[in-house]
């Protein structure tokens, strides 16, 4: 276990606000975590991050910060037509997916280059293009913050709902994840039909392979949304809002080309981007902080912004987007201090 006090946390988010924390430790195992919190190490307040890609910092952290360096993939199961996969919390996320797709095993090419960590996807739930964590995890090991126990959740416990769990509602804060278990095929099982991943393969000229697959997605994200190497962001800043029917319906009468995605039981899910966009905020700032131009559901750091910078763009946004379509729209990005 590595601990540092008044430490910079400029790497650890990737939004790139200047702050700091009072006290920081990264755990390497399982046991170690397990230790320094049966002995009643935890200090109030306390956070937990992953690669602090979905995080926005308002101030410096007057608390403790924890992160997890276990990586490692260790094979727990295996037949003819899967693998089960148990990864350490702290291992890179897109390095797992690249692990997979070398290895010829399908189910989370489509999740490539989304940044962060492995933790980080069992408690955020990630998507992308038609597919989410929460399809191919079997379970997650974390340890309650509170004792120091280990606990495995099912994937049914885990109350897995787009870009939420239980990690995020009823447990928040309560446990911190170790490992988890994804399940992935060894049968090829492709997903192609969500926006243009397909169009992209056939103008490519590729045959759908786990390799083009990735390579394709990857190409689309780095077309779209910001490297945060270079412009400090969080990736999508709004979740996208979910609506009555009767409401969309009423909506696409007054703007017949607003996209949708269909959920079942009279609800539909509305590109938050979209909405944001028809209210004109595509590429425009508010002091540092700014509404990015080739995807509106970001927001970026322009450089030198402070957290108050972009949470008032984002307040703004969202005042439009309420204003112009009645619809409101809330932060996936968490929103600390
Ligand atoms: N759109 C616009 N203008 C914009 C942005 C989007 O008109 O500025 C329209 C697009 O043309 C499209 C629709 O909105 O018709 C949806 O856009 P897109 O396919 O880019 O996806 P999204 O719904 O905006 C979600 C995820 C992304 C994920 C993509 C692809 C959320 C909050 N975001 O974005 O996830 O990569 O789908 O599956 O669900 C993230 O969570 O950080 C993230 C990037």
């Amino acid at each position: 276990m590595t601990e540092y006090t008044d430490y910079s946390l400029f790497s650890h988010n990737t939004f790139k606000m200047d702050v700091k924390t009072a006290r920081f430790i990264e755990y390497n195992t399982e046991d170690e975590l397990c230790g320094f919190l049966s002995e009643g190490g935890l200090q109030h307040p306390y956070l937990h991050i992953g690669g602090g890609s979905n995080l926005l910092f308002l101030s410096d952290y007057p608390g403790l910060i924890l992160h997890s360096a276990i990586k490692g993939v260790e094979t727990v199961g295996e037949t003819d037509a899967w693998i089960e996969l148990r990864v350490g919390s702290g291992m890179i996320w897109d390095d797992f997916v690249a692990y997979a797709v070398e290895h010829g095993w399908y189910g989370a090419e489509n999740l490539s280059l989304i940044p962060g960590e492995v933790g980080a996807s069992a408690v955020q739930n990630i998507g992308a293009y038609g597919v989410e964590a929460k399809d191919l995890i079997v379970s997650v090991d974390a340890v309650e913050a509170a004792t120091g126990r280990k606990r495995r959740f099912s994937n049914g416990e885990c109350r897995y709902a787009y870009r939420d769990s239980i990690f995020k509602k009823e447990l928040k804060g309560q446990y911190f994840v170790t490992h988890v278990t994804y399940r992935l095929s060894k049968l090829p099982v492709y997903h192609l039909d969500y926006g243009n991943v397909r169009a992209e393969l056939e103008k490519e000229g590729l045959e759908p392979t786990l390799a083009h697959v990735r390579r394709v997605i990857i190409s689309i994200r780095r077309d779209k949304l910001p490297d945060p190497e270079v412009t400090g962001n969080a990736g999508s800043f709004f979740m996208n809002p979910i609506v009555p029917e009767s409401q969309f319906d009423a909506l696409r009468a007054e703007y017949p080309d607003m996209p949708c995605y269909p959920l079942g039981e009279n609800r539909v899910k509305v590109p938050a981007g979209w909405l944001i966009d028809r209210c004109g905020w595509k590429g425009k700032s508010l002091g540092r902080a700014a509404v990015h131009d080739r995807q509106a559901l970001v927001l970026v750091n322009r450089g030198g912004a402070t957290g108050h910078d972009v949470l008032r763009l984002a307040d703004e946004v969202a005042r439009s987007v309420k204003e112009k379509f009645g619809i409101a729209i809330c932060p996936e990005v968490n929103v600390i201090g």
